[in-house]
């Protein structure tokens, strides 16, 4: 098969990286990927956006699949695309279309989705330009912290949560009458503030039938300790301590089968990646929001969890046959350390010469933002490397990303050193 990756990140490489073990791969090709991916395919320079450009590439290689990394290319509809188009409609793309990818696009959307289908989730209402005093009075009938959500794509950055209720409410006008995130916050939705802590499930369905992958927990901010400004993703470890077989079959029954059977009643075909971002309230779980697509840094610790072949699981997405396909996970622990660019997630340079990418000791290099120049690696982005290592605890496998991140150099690098400390001696 000839199989075409869209997206240029680190879950791009951890993509590419399986996907070129598979026995049925012929050739490998990533629009536009980076230093990493090029050692596992051809990277083609062509946005992930660019759908007449994908159209050519797909009809010129011969591209059987495509696998589509991040949102944009969905909520913009590359599916509908490729289905609407004579040339491209029998060739599978992985990744929902523009109904299903509103789960991620339209907070509104997912909101509406989860309560009409019984998926456990907060309280809360969404407000327009015009109803914007209306949202005022919502505010003060909720405990603080107040929490604001942008309802279109803002970039992972439009979400606000705020203590003081005046100052919410002057957010709450910024986003919908100045826009504070541009289109992004023409809708916001106001929601009740959940307790507890955070993880990550993901789902692999064809719309029929689905595999819940590994779980992760991830690092959203800069600073050490959970400091500092959100950023990607700092880090992520898999498994979860605090999501035992247990939790996971709650959010099995609870949240997994109503929103696949909530899919097929809105008939909406989805076959692709949900990612599901959970609260854990002492064991209770509840919906923070749904991507359609796999989430970075997670992928770069769930993929290489899974044992079996994924280009094999995708051709059952694309088949309807997910269920007959063979699916083993290690019980390993992986852990993956990201090395970002000095300043990020703020201004950061780029075009730094990397060096110490040659001794890798076991663990895993994935290039989130990097570049070739001759045979030259330079930076290219924020997150720059995604530094995976197994263990058999989460000490053992982090310390090995630790090791592998102190030999790679370039101007300015920057990692957290304490991803997995929180859950090192977890007891529940
Ligand atoms: P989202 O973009 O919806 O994932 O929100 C970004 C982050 O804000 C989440 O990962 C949570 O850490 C936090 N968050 C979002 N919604 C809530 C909520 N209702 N209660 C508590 N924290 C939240
Ligand atoms: N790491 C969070 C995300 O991919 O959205």
């Amino acid at each position: 098969m000839n199989v075409l990756i869209l997206g240029s990140g680190g879950r791009e490489h951890a993509f590419a990286w399986k996907i070129a073990q598979s026995k049925q791969l012929e050739n490998l090709y990533i629009a536009p990927g980076n230093a990493g991916t090029a050692q596992c395919g051809t990277n083609v320079n062509i946005s992930a956006t660019d759908f007449d450009a994908i159209k050519n590439l797909v009809w010129e290689k011969g591209i059987d699949m495509v696998l589509v990394g991040p949102e944009d290319p969905l909520v913009k509809g590359i599916h509908d695309y490729f289905l609407d188009d004579e040339v491209l409609k029998d060739i599978p793309v992985i990744g929902p279309k523009k109904d299903g990818a509103q789960l991620e696009g339209s907070k509104d959307f997912s909101k509406q989705f989860m309560i009409k289908h019984g998926v456990p989730t907060a309280r809360y209402q969404s407000f327009t330009g015009k109803t914007v005093n209306d949202g005022k009075k919502f505010l003060e009938t909720l405990q603080p912290p107040f929490v604001l959500k942008a309802s279109g794509l803002a970039a992972g950055k439009g979400v606000l949560i705020i203590d003081d209720l005046k100052e919410a409410q002057t957010e709450l006008e910024n986003m919908l009458l100045n826009s504070k995130f541009g289109e992004a916050s023409e809708t916001v939705v106001i929601e009740e503030f959940l307790k507890g802590i955070e993880l990550s499930v993901f789902v692999l369905t064809d719309g029929k039938s689905y595999k819940i992958l590994p779980a992760a927990k991830d690092y959203k901010r800069i600073g050490e300790g959970d400091t500092g400004l959100n950023t990607g993703g700092m880090g992520a470890v898999s498994p979860v301590p605090f999501a035992d077989e247990a939790f996971i079959k709650k959010v099995e029954e609870k949240i997994v089968k109503p929103t696949i059977a909530g899919l097929r009643k809105e008939n909406i075909d989805y076959r692709g990646f949900i990612f599901i971002g959970l609260m854990n309230d002492n064991g209770e779980p509840s919906v923070i929001e749904y991507n359609c697509r796999m989430g970075d840094p997670e992928t770069e610790v769930v993929i290489p969890r899974i044992s079996s072949d994924l280009l094999d699981l995708l051709q059952g997405v694309a088949t309807q046959t997910l269920d007959t396909k063979k699916f083993e996970v290690t019980p390993e622990t992986a852990t993956t350390v990201v090395m970002v660019s000095g300043g990020y997630p703020e201004d950061y340079e780029k075009g730094k010469l990397v060096s110490g990418l040659e001794d890798h000791n076991g663990s895993h290099v994935f290039h989130s933002g990097t570049k070739f120049d001759g045979d030259k690696v330079l930076t290219s982005g924020g997150r720059v490397f995604a530094v995976t290592s197994f263990g058999n605890s989460i000490s053992e496998a982090v310390g090995k990303s630790f090791k592998c991140a102190e030999k790679i150099s370039y101007d300015k690098k920057y990692y957290r050193k304490d991803i997995g400390k929180d859950l090192i001696n977890w007891k529940g």
